[in-house]
């Protein structure tokens, strides 16, 4: 993949791909892992000195309509509070067709804009070149940068139709996801520990499979292991006790299994984990997610990578308070990391290989 590595950027207004599609909480960004992960390249980027750094994404699925629920506005917010350093950051609607938007932001310290919702237009995700070709002509962009990685298993305009118009380049997180998932799929170190849970077995389905040619454990806890999760490979555990509530119903698990998990935890040299154990937005049923969070994220000699909104969101979370917890890759990619763990073929990547 192109990197913008050793790339002129002198003067280059650049599109930039980013997801800031982020869970909102009264109307402020409730969870920023996403926003704060494409720092690196924007950074990067100024100090390399870019003209103007034009961000683009999508929020929800406002279905081709302008809708202010879904308008990125909070998004702004807190990008200004990220980049206090930026004395203003730009936030303008989509530019109508035909029309420039050059003169609204062509100020010297005006660096960093953010477009509204890409998806207030239907053209967006019916990947329609016009549309991008639009909003590149109406900014001027010279150089276009994925640094979108949970929305490149999308082919939408500005993750694939964009590759037609632009020279196309990778950012640094695309390139960190890519780079970890790629190394866990291809040249894992072994023993390799895949622990799965939350509640949504067909879409676990496929990376149980697939790992169970790569993993030489696969530990199944969560809802999945509660509703009776049946294995069909000798390499699955699936979660044997359970933490119950007044009413019998299945929370977290439980002793035994745990203990299990700490033991494969302590071996293993490559470890994923997609899904929680229980259900730990209670704080009485988060206990086997914390001892699974803190005994992955105390490991030093392992490759850890943490997957699933849920569960980077607990895993966060628990950080703040857990200084010396760390990992080595905690993904932004939602759907886009399982698409990739399962080996399928993504199209926001794909244009990027094929440039
Ligand atoms: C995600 O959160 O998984 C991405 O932003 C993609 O969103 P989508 O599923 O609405 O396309």
């Amino acid at each position: 993949m192109k990197t913008i590595r050793n790339l002129d950027l002198k003067d280059k207004t650049i599109l930039m791909r980013v997801d800031y599609n982020v869970p909102l909480k009264n109307g402020k960004v409730a969870d920023d892992l996403r926003i704060r992960s494409s720092l690196p390249t924007i950074n990067y980027l100024l100090e390399k000195g870019a003209k103007k750094i034009i961000l683009l994404s999508h929020l929800g699925r406002p279905d081709g309509q302008e809708n202010l629920e879904f308008s990125l506005s909070p998004v702004a917010d807190t990008l200004r509070k990220l980049l206090p350093e930026q004395k203003h950051i730009g936030f303008y609607p989509l530019p109508e067709k035909g029309k420039s938007i050059i003169d609204y932001y062509d100020k010297p310290d005006l660096k960093v804009i953010l477009l509204e919702n890409l998806r207030f237009d239907p053209g967006e995700e019916a990947n329609s070149p016009e549309f991008i070709k639009n909003i590149i002509d109406s900014t001027g962009a010279n150089i276009y940068v994925q640094d979108g990685f949970a929305v490149v298993h999308r082919a939408h305009a500005s993750t694939d139709a964009v590759a037609k118009f632009l020279p196309i380049y990778t950012g640094f997180l695309v390139e960190k996801e890519a780079e970890n998932l790629t190394k866990v799929l291809e040249n894992p170190e072994h023993p390799v520990l895949l622990i799965i849970g939350g509640s949504k077995v067909d879409d676990k389905q496929p990376l149980i499979d697939k790992f169970s040619t790569i993993a030489d454990q696969i530990f199944v806890g969560g809802k999945i292991a509660a509703d009776g999760y049946k294995a069909n490979n000798p390499k699955i555990y699936v979660s044997e006790d359970f933490d119950e509530d007044a009413s019998g119903a299945k929370l977290d698990i439980g002793p035994v299994s745990t203990a299990k998990l700490a033991d494969y935890v302590k071996d293993a040299k490559t470890i994923i984990w997609n899904g929680l154990l229980g259900k730990a937005e209670d704080p009485a049923y988060a206990t086997a997610s914390t001892i699974a969070a803190k005994l992955v994220g105390e490991k030093e000699d392992a490759t850890t990578i943490i997957c699933g909104g849920d569960t980077t969101g607990f895993v966060e979370n628990l950080m703040k308070d857990n200084k010396d917890l760390s990992y080595s890759l905690i993904s932004t990619g939602g759907g886009a990391a399982l698409e990739f763990l399962v080996g399928k073929e993504l199209p926001g990547l794909k244009v990027i290989k094929r440039a």
